[in-house]
C-alpha cells in the first residue's frame, strides 16, 4: 500500500514561470468557464514538471487559478501517485506492487531497488541521484511487473533486469527502449498463445449461404409437418387373461 505523505519542509510560495503559465492558460481555455476545475490534473502536472514535485503552495496556487478550494486540489494531488508530494531524486523510480505486479514478482523488483540503491520507499539517495516510491496499479497490469522511471514504463521486469536498469541510470547511459524488457510484442502473451491460435493467413472457405438457408427452411418445414400430422393411434389394450 503506497503511503501518500506530504513533505515536512514546504516552500512559502509557488508561481508558474512564464512558459508554464502560458501553457496553464492554454489548458484552462479548453474548458467552459464554469468548468475550469477540470484542468486541475494537467495544472498539477505542469507544477510538477516545473518544480519536480507538487508542494502545498503549488496546490493552493492551482486552486486559486481554477477557483477551487485548495482542499479539493489536495484531494486530487494526494490520490494520484503520479504526483510527487516531496522532492525526489534526479531519477525517480515508481514500483508498482498492486495485485498483478505482486503476482508476477514485484517483491523481487522492490528487493533489487532497495539493494542497489540502499534506500527504501519515500527516500532519496544521499547524492540526490535516486528516489523510489511504491505506487498503486500503474495501469500496465498486462505486462506486470512494472517500474516507471520518470515518464517511461519498464515492463516485465524482474530482479536482474531492474538491477541492470539502475546500473545504466547510475552510469548515465541511454536507457533501452521503454516497454517490455523481455521484448514482448506489445501485450502479446509472454509464452505460447493459448487462444486465437488459428493461422490468420489461412483463408476460411466461403460458406454457401443459399444452401444453408435451403437446409434451414427444409428442416423448419419438416418440423411443422411433423407437428401437424395426426397423432398415432393409441396402442391396443392387451387381451384380458382368460
Ligand atoms: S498491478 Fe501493477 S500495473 Fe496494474
Amino acid at each position: 500500500m503506497s503511503a501518500r505523505v506530504m513533505a515536512e519542509n514546504q516552500p512559502e510560495s509557488f508561481k508558474f514561470r512564464a512558459e508554464f503559465l502560458e501553457r496553464a492558460h492554454r489548458i484552462i481555455a479548453k474548458y467552459p468557464s464554469s468548468r475550469q476545475a477540470s484542468a486541475v490534473i494537467p495544472l498539477l502536472d505542469l507544477a510538477q514538471r516545473q518544480e519536480g514535485w507538487v508542494s502545498r503552495a503549488a496546490m493552493e496556487h492551482v486552486g486559486e487559478m481554477l477557483d477551487m478550494a485548495s482542499i479539493r486540489v489536495m484531494e486530487v494531488a494526494t490520490f494520484y501517485t503520479m504526483f510527487k508530494l516531496a522532492p525526489a531524486g534526479r531519477n525517480h523510480l515508481q514500483v508498482c506492487t498492486s495485485l498483478s505486479c505482486w503476482l508476477r514478482g514485484s517483491n523481487d523488483v522492490v528487493k533489487a531497488c532497495k539493494e542497489k540503491l540502499g534506500i527504501g520507499f519515500g527516500e532519496v539517495t544521499p547524492d540526490g541521484a535516486f528516489s523510489m516510491e511504491e505506487v498503486e496499479c500503474a495501469g500496465a497490469c498486462v505486462n506486470a511487473p512494472v517500474v516507471a522511471v520518470g515518464d517511461d514504463y519498464y515492463e516485465d521486469v524482474d530482479y536482474a533486469s531492474t538491477g541492470k536498469l539502475i546500473e545504466a541510470l547510475r552510469r548515465g547511459e541511454k536507457l533501452p527502449n521503454h516497454g517490455s524488457v523481455t521484448g514482448r510484442d506489445g501485450s502479446a502473451p509472454a509464452g505460447d498463445k493459448t487462444s486465437l491460435t488459428d493461422d490468420p493467413t489461412i483463408k476460411i472457405p466461403k460458406q454457401d449461404l443459399a444452401a444453408a438457408k435451403a437446409a434451414f427452411e427444409k428442416a423448419k418445414a419438416d418440423a411443422a409437418a411433423k407437428a401437424a400430422a395426426p397423432p398415432p393411434p393409441p396402442p391396443k389394450p392387451a387381451n384380458p387373461a382368460p
